[in-house]
């Protein structure tokens, strides 16, 4: 008859009478503790990416001059587009070259230290180096142009800029972010007809926001 795997035989020792050795049992039981560390590590790894502490949410670092959008955009409404020229054409939103500050520097709040040290720079012809907060990978295609011609507003994607003392990322673009939105606006045939057919244009004109790869990748 087979004996049962912990059953001790008589006259046999450690493993050969099924019993697992001290040395062993130590084993199995260091092992254990190294998984039981790994889960909880793993666990807590993926805590800490859902709970958004590696994702550039609310970055906001400090620019060589504390550059209001709310004294700017929010309290005097000058309009997005007065500095970020371009950006209803182009790719890119551009950043404003100092000679747009001293288009109204030269005479506003000149005296001020603040905009004395931006008239320096502008003189020196030393323009400051803006922290970039937005970016997106390399492999990835962004172009403000299609966006801003499809009427929307700056404020979806970055949020209410008007309202910052200083500029925080609003959103981090994840893939999903993007094809979300362009789920939404895709293109859908036309249907026949007319009553319905509005529904399928945004601001006056039907949008296609594609979301097949090549669209974002190369
Ligand atoms: C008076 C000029 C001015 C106006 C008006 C203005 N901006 Fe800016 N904007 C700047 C300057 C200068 C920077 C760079 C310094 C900084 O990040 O604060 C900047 C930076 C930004 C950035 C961060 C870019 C990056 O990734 O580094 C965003 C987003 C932005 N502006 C959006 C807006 C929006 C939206 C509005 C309108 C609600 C607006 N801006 C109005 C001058 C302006
Ligand atoms: C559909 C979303 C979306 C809208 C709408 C949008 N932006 Fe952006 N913006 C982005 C993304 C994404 C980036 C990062 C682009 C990159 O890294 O190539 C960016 C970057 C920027 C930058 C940094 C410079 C650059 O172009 O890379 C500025 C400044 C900016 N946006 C301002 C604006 C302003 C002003 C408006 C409204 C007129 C606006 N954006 C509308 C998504 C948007
Ligand atoms: C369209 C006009 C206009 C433009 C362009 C403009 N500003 Fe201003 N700026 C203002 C006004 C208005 C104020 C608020 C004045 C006040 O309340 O005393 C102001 C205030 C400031 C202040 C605060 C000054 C202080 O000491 O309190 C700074 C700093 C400043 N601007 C920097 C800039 C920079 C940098 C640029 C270019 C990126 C710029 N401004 C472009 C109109 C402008
Ligand atoms: C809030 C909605 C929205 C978000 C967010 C958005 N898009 Fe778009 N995108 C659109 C719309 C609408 C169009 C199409 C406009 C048209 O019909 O010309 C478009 C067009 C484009 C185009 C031009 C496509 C073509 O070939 O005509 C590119 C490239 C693009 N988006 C890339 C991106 C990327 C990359 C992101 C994420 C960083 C992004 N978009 C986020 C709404 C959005
Ligand atoms: C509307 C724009 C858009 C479209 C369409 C799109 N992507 Fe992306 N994709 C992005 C952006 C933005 C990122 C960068 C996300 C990040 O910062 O990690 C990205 C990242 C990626 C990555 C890197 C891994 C990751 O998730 O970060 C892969 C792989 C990828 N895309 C594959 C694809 C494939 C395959 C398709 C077609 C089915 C596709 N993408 C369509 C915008 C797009």
């Amino acid at each position: 008859m087979p004996s049962l795997p912990f059953q001790r035989e008589p006259g046999k020792t450690g493993l050969q009478a099924g019993r697992i050795e001290p040395r062993m049992a130590k084993f199995y039981w260091q092992k254990r503790w190294r998984l039981l560390a790994l889960i909880i590590a793993l666990l807590g790894f993926g805590g800490w990416k859902l709970s958004g502490l590696f994702s550039n949410v609310g970055y906001s670092p400090s620019q060589p001059i504390p550059f209001s959008h709310r004294l700017h955009a929010g309290i005097n409404h000058i309009p997005c587009m007065y500095c970020h020229a371009g950006v209803e054409r182009g790719k890119v939103a551009p950043v404003p070259a100092l000679n747009v500050c001293m288009g109204c520097h030269s005479v506003v709040d000149a005296n001020r230290p603040l905009i004395q040290k931006i008239a320096t720079a502008y003189n020196q012809r030393k323009p400051f180096h803006w922290v970039r907060i937005y970016a997106l990978p390399r492999f990835v295609k962004f172009n403000h142009q299609p966006h801003i011609s499809a009427g929307i507003a700056c404020q979806t994607c970055h949020g209410p800029v008007q309202t910052m003392r200083q500029v925080a990322q609003y959103k981090e673009f994840w893939m999903g972010e993007c094809l979300d939105c362009h789920r939404a606006h895709n293109y859908l045939p036309a249907p026949r007809d007319y009553a319905h057919r509005d529904l399928y244009y945004v601001h006056g004109r039907m949008t296609n926001a594609p979301v097949d790869c090549n669209t974002c990748h190369n």
